[in-house]
């Protein structure tokens, strides 16, 4: 349902990507493309999370260029800052503000039990910091501030949704109705897609297919997945090969493939190449508008200068509420 129908509102969409690394399949399918997508019958605020990145990345030089990287990506495939209030986290100093009222009202526990956290102490490979354990109530106020309806995210983000509705019907019972609780969207089919290695597709596992790649680096990629031992001749079951070839082929593709798979005689080489062919040919376009807009990074910094600007305007107002509410403003 795209929209409210008693007010006849297009309904508001809230999401952002931090910049970490170079996007995948799994954050274009997951993420990115519904946000595109939504624009359409939708009031979007689509922000990239530069803050969140801090917890990771402590060279400048290279979070100034993932932050530019992620500004390309979004605009490259398709996002219209005439349609979608596009911005940088940091821009907007009311999040980090009410980060803290925020954390005046979570519970330690609640953080402890978030998956992301407890997922970085049992890889512990580095040192926890304090933001990393604090992330979800930034996360909260990111997606709060701007009073959205719907939270459109891969299934990963759901427990950090929760966690944002928690704090704001905590909040509204506290000091009175300030924040509206939304709903996360995830998709059941891209809910999880699956990387190279029959995991979860993520940065942090080494296992991605990057929808901006050059051929030759996606050649590698594709030609990387895990495979069984079953031999050419024998049929084949539905594999990672399949259903990466699935999130991208028509019904008619797709059943041929399985077909051939069926009947023997098709290698997972032969297999590989297909799914190849089709990646180069989905994102085709969206490579080569990326390419213009790299030589024109002047437009790229100010879409989002303007962005902020619009979606300063939206937090300053619920900013105002919550000291109001609070007592914060005498
Ligand atoms: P990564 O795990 O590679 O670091 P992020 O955490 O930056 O990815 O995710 C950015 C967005 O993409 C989030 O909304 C996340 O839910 C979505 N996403 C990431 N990986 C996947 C995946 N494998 N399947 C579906 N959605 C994903
Ligand atoms: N935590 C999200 C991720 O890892 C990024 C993010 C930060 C986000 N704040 C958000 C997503 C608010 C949706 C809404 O991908």
């Amino acid at each position: 349902m795209a929209h409210d129908h008693s007010a006849n509102k297009p309904k508001r969409i809230l999401s952002g990507v931090k910049p970490t690394g170079k996007a995948h399949i799994g954050n274009y399918l997951g993420a990115m493309r519904n946000h595109v997508n939504m624009q359409q019958d939708h009031e979007n605020f689509i922000f990239i999370a530069d803050l969140h990145s801090l917890t990771t990345v402590k060279n400048k030089a290279e979070l100034q260029e993932l932050i530019i990287d992620l500004a390309l990506d979004y605009l490259a495939l398709g996002l219209n800052p005439e349609r979608a209030v596009f911005f940088r986290q940091s821009d907007i100093p009311e999040h980090a503000e009410l980060t803290w009222v925020l954390s005046c009202l979570t519970p330690m526990p609640m953080l402890e039990l978030a998956h992301a956290y407890k997922d970085a102490v049992a890889k512990a490979n580095r040192e926890i910091n304090v933001g990393l354990f604090t992330y979800p109530i930034l996360m909260a106020v990111d997606i709060l501030i701007y009073k959205p309806d719907i939270v459109p995210v891969g299934k990963d983000q759901k427990q950090h949704v929760e966690i944002a509705r928690d704090l704001a019907g905590k909040f509204n019972r506290i000091y009175g109705d300030v924040f509206k609780l939304p709903v996360p969207y995830i998709p059941e089919e891209v809910a999880v897609v699956i990387g190279t290695d029959g995991q979860k597709m993520s940065k942090s596992y080494g296992n991605t297919i990057e929808i901006f790649a050059s051929d030759k680096a996606l050649k590698k990629q594709v030609m990387g997945i895990v495979t069984d031992s079953t031999p050419v001749e024998a049929p084949k079951d539905p594999d990672t090969i399949y259903k990466l070839y699935s999130y991208f082929a028509t019904e008619d593709e797709k059943k041929t493939l399985l077909e051939r798979y069926q009947a023997g005689g098709m290698g997972y080489g032969d297999a590989k190449k297909l799914l190849l062919e089709k990646i180069i040919e989905t994102f085709k376009p969206f490579r080569e508008e990326r390419e213009r807009l790299r030589n024109d990074l002047a437009y790229v910094k100010d879409v989002l200068k303007k962005g902020a600007e619009k979606a300063r305007e939206v937090a300053a107002a619920t900013k105002n509420e919550v000291w109001e509410k609070t007592g914060l403003s005498i």
